[in-house]
């Protein structure tokens, strides 16, 4: 068992949403963190809410969808903090909306926030984790890496290549010291991403607490845990469907309201700005 008590920990998407909620619980268990994400602003309503735990906090502001910034945001946490045990990928967007209504810029955004800038924050921290034969790579994916979801192909698209890319990364270095867990929550309360719709999700699709998601990744770093569904059940029992018959999961998700929901939130107006 991984303890989170002094560990240094760096999270992207630290500024709004889930991921001040995963700081919290994190550094009330005596981590010491790095919160990144554009706004300098959020970062800092962020920190200042953890400051009553008296661990070392800092704030990184930087846009992970240009490349270069993704390497000097993982120096810039090194040259302060000395080491980096645990890596949170969390900062995502939520590109949602027909497929040819997106500006291909867009698209590329996306892929570059949800799945490029994953990829690369791992790639600069792990020659320093292997090093210290220590580290933890969380991934925040979602349930919609094992759904393809209508109207949210491009978000999805990235979820799943977030945890095949975990999966295949975490066999490869297995017992070097360097663990890897995916955390898939379904449509999360609260705070968000889908919460900012204004929408209930359907019973058959369930919903999550962002306190869940947090205690998901403590869980995913304490025990090593592969993967991680945080939600209830029916769209737990849909994405092992998907993946056994994806036609009988096709068919599920026109008959379960995927499909349907999906469109509505399109319809409300729901393809969000970058
Ligand atoms: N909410 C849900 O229902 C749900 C469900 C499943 C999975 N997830 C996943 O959970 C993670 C967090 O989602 P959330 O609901 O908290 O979303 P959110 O409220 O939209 O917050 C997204 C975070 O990512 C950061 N971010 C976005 N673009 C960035 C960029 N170019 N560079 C740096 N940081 C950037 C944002 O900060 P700035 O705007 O300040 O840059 C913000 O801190 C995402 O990976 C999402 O896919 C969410």
């Amino acid at each position: 068992m991984t303890t989170i008590n002094g560990k240094y920990i760096l999270l992207t998407g630290g500024s709004r949403g889930i991921g001040p909620i995963i700081a919290e619980v994190l550094v009330a268990r005596g981590a010491h963190i790095a919160l990144a994400a554009r706004s300098e602003e959020g970062l800092k309503a962020a920190a200042t809410n953890l400051s009553k735990f008296g661990t070392q906090t800092l704030i990184v502001p930087v846009d992970l969808s240009q490349t270069s910034q993704q390497q000097a945001l993982i120096e810039t946490v090194l040259n302060k903090f000395g080491r980096i045990d645990i890596l949170i990928n969390n900062a995502g967007l939520e590109t949602e909306g027909a497929y040819l209504d997106l500006s291909w810029e867009e698209i590329q955004k996306t892929v570059e926030v949800n799945l490029l800038a994953p990829m690369a924050l791992t790639y600069h921290v792990l020659p320093q984790m292997l090093e210290q034969k220590e580290g933890h790579i969380v991934n925040i994916a979602s349930v919609a890496a094992k759904i393809g979801a209508p109207y949210a192909a491009t978000y999805c698209g990235t979820k799943a290549g977030l945890s095949e890319w975990t999966r295949g990364l975490r066999l490869e270095l297995e017992g070097s010291g360097v663990h890897f867990s995916t955390i898939l929550p379904g449509y999360i309360t609260e705070v968000g991403m889908f919460a900012r719709f204004n929408l209930k999700s359907p019973v058959s699709l369930g919903s999550t607490t962002p306190k869940q998601v947090a205690r998901a990744v403590v869980k995913a770093i304490e025990k090593d845990k592969l993967e991680m569904f945080v939600n209830s059940s029916p769209a737990r029992l849909l994405s092992v469907a998907c993946e056994l018959s994806p036609s009988l999961g096709d068919w599920l998700k026109k008959v379960m309201g995927v499909v349907d929901f999906q469109r509505k939130k399109v319809e409300n107006g729901s393809k969000l700005s970058l």
